[in-house]
């Protein structure tokens, strides 16, 4: 695996990625994490990443003495020791290492991760033609427990959901929330376009505030394409003429099919296409301001 780690500022090459087995991120996923890209070398949307990382720290409790602009710079400087433009970043950071017990004790340090590897992109094929998801029978955990909101790395239910998903042959699995309305994907954000208009539901129903999420509102409002927040029954899945879902690593992936069923008529649809086009040129245009050409 071509890559590297760091821990705490020390690299190691990927392989030797490690963490002591005291890190209550490894005992009880009590960490939180961010999935970036890179491209030409520059992590795509760092600020943003960087804020919901603190974001997500802060409601877990855990400190976050970094300052965003040095690991920024560190990040550049991993990829460029590493030789990689492309590339697939992870940042986490555990609360640390302590006694095996429930609650932390007091002034644990944390542990800032970093793990940089060259990205491998999905199939082309899958954008031309759309990706099976299946909507499984696992829910998304509520905003009353684990809110869905806080990235952490205490992913169980999101594991058990990608199994069920991958043992019906669909790339991604799509979640209910407990009242029974569509919320996201294991590692997704979902949308379904309907007579023209972009729905997806609100983050008040208990899902992650995608990054790739938040872009497509943005472009979406360009294109002047409306774009709505709304509660969406699992029934809104029959009755959508498009369907896709948004990621850092997905980007704007169109659905083809929910539980063997086509959505629309299974093929990426006008507006899908469009958003598509539009994230590409979005990304482009970073991408030539942050390499400065
Ligand atoms: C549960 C969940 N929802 C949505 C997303 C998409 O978020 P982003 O666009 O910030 O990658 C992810 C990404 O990993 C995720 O894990």
């Amino acid at each position: 695996m071509k890559g590297l780690f760091s821990r705490n500022g020390r690299v190691l090459p990927y392989r030797r990625a490690m963490v002591s087995a005291l890190d209550r991120g490894f005992l009880y996923g009590d960490s939180a994490y961010e999935t970036l890209r890179s491209y030409e070398g520059r992590p795509f949307l760092f600020r943003e990443h960087w804020r919901r990382l603190r974001a997500s720290c802060a409601r877990l409790g855990i400190s976050f003495p970094w300052k965003r602009d040095a690991q920024e710079a560190f990040v550049v400087g991993l990829l460029k020791r590493a030789r990689l433009k492309s590339a697939h970043v992870r940042i986490i950071v555990t609360r640390g290492e302590g006694a095996i017990r429930m609650a932390p004790e007091r002034g644990l340090r944390p542990n800032l991760l970093y793990y940089v590897q060259l990205f491998t992109p999905l199939p082309a094929s899958l954008y031309r033609r759309g990706a099976a998801v299946a909507l499984v029978g696992l829910r998304r955990n509520p905003i009353e427990s684990l809110d869905p909101r806080i990235k952490s790395s205490n992913l169980l239910n999101n594991v058990l959901a990608s199994i069920q998903a991958g043992r019906r042959r669909a790339l991604e699995a799509l979640m209910l929330n407990s009242a029974g309305d569509l919320v996201e994907g294991a590692s997704s954000n979902l949308f379904l376009v309907r007579h023209g208009v972009v729905l997806t539901p609100p983050l008040s129903e208990g899902l992650l505030g995608g990054i790739t999420r938040a872009i497509v509102f943005r472009i979406a409002r360009r294109e002047k394409i409306e774009i709505r927040e709304r509660v969406l029954g699992e029934r809104a899945l029959r009755h959508c003429d498009e369907a896709f879902i948004t990621s850092t690593l997905k980007e704007i992936l169109p659905v083809r099919s929910c539980n063997g069923r086509l959505l629309g008529n299974g093929r990426p649809g006008p507006v899908t296409q469009r958003l598509g086009c539009a994230f590409q040129r979005f990304r482009d245009k970073w991408i030539c301001r942050a390499s400065g050409r």
